[in-house]
């Protein structure tokens, strides 16, 4: 028996792993604390949405009265933490709010879990789920380690970082049990369109531009999203408490390699001919402070507790693409709106 508080559930991520635990653990109580920003979507949750044993929550991270009334109310014993402002261009234009949700918003349930377990610690995990962007960026070579020093460089990252912080040093100084689990970048399904993978599909099938910033040189290491959320599984069950998982798939590309996978994975399944849509390619004003290469050595993962991605990337991206061509209504719900304005403020009129 768990009372499990997820933050963030209605997320990207937070979504694969609610669906996971939800029907997977039936003993367990799965409470969803989730403020339902433009991020944020019901939807993705219909699968469970009547199941006894999950129950959602409307509400703030950073709203500590609730925070602690939700901790009370469902004698929560473990938080396993998404709930975040997670875009990194959306951090270069608005750094507050980030600092906000991601640092102040931790903080907050630091110090519900704090102040409602008391001295009462056992069995008791606050489980952090943090980016590999906090290491900051590597050269040609190299891998980032559990060991490797913080270096941030974007106010998204920045604020992971000092709530990674944070989170040890309750560890540190009050002895609250945690674990932090730092994760290479994801794909797949229910992913807001505003990251590269969905931004791109969706670019594709409605034949827009695609921004490929500076020179598509930059390299990031992709792990399925499912394989994020059974990681997260595994490290709440048998992760040590205060450690740091690294977790990645060994999967890395250069942007703009993965940008003619999936223009082909897509002209495949849209019956265009093979590489159409590449005219499309649009090389854009480089991001600011774009770090240039992630990759994530999950060794530790794999060694200690056993576990591995399940899917090739091939195998993943024609999945991932196959859902967004056959999920439009859920594309054009979530980026309907406010959506709308944030992307012609971020490309100008190259977008619809
Ligand atoms: P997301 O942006 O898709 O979802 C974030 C969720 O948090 C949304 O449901 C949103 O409504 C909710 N939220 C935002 N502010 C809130 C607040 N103040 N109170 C309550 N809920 C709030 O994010 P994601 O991509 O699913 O990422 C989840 C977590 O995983 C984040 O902490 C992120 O830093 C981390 N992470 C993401 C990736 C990735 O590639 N997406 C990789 C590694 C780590
Ligand atoms: P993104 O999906 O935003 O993830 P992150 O910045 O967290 O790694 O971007 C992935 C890579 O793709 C990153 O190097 C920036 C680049 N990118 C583009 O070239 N064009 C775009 O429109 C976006 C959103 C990203």
């Amino acid at each position: 028996m768990k009372n499990i508080l997820v933050t963030g559930g209605a997320g990207f991520i937070g979504s694969h792993l609610v669906r996971l635990l939800v029907s997977k653990y039936p003993n367990y109580q799965i409470i969803n604390l989730d403020l339902l920003t433009y991020a944020g979507n019901l939807e993705n949750l219909v699968e469970v949405q009547n199941k006894s044993n999950y129950h959602f929550v409307k509400g703030d991270i950073c709203d500590h009265e609730l925070v602690k009334e939700v901790f009370q109310k469902y004698q929560v014993d473990t938080v396993i933490h998404l709930a975040a402002e997670s875009h990194v261009d959306r951090s270069i234009k608005d750094p507050f709010s980030f600092a906000k949700t991601n640092v102040l918003g931790t903080l907050s349930l630091l110090q519900g879990a704090k102040q409602v377990w008391g001295n009462n610690l056992n069995n008791k995990l606050f489980y952090h789920i943090s980016t590999d962007e906090v290491y900051g960026t590597l050269g040609k070579s190299g891998f980032f380690t559990e060991n490797t020093s913080y270096d941030p460089h974007s106010p998204y990252s920045a604020s992971k970082a000092s709530s990674d912080h944070f989170v040890r040093s309750f560890y540190d100084t009050y002895n609250l049990p945690i674990i932090i689990s730092n994760c290479s970048n994801n794909y797949g399904s229910h992913q807001f369109p505003e990251k590269l993978i969905p931004l791109f599909i969706k670019n594709i099938c409605n034949n827009k531009p695609l921004p490929v910033y500076g020179k598509g040189e930059n390299v990031r290491d992709w792990l399925f999203v499912n394989d994020h959320a059974r990681a997260i599984d595994v490290i709440f069950h048998k992760g040590k408490i205060g450690e740091t998982y690294n977790i990645g798939g060994f999967n890395e590309w250069k942007n703009i390699d993965l940008i003619k996978v999936i223009i082909k994975t897509v002209d495949k399944l849209l019956g265009r001919p093979e590489g159409a849509s590449e005219e499309l390619i649009t090389f854009v004003t480089d991001r600011a402070g774009h770090d240039y290469r992630y990759a994530i050595d999950s060794s530790k993962l794999k060694n200690e507790l056993g576990w591995e991605p399940s899917l090739q990337f091939e195998e993943g991206i024609e999945k991932t693409v196959k859902w967004y061509l056959e999920n439009k209504d859920w594309v054009d719900n979530v980026t309907s709106g406010n959506y709308q304005k944030y992307y012609q403020e971020m490309y100008g009129s190259q977008g619809d």
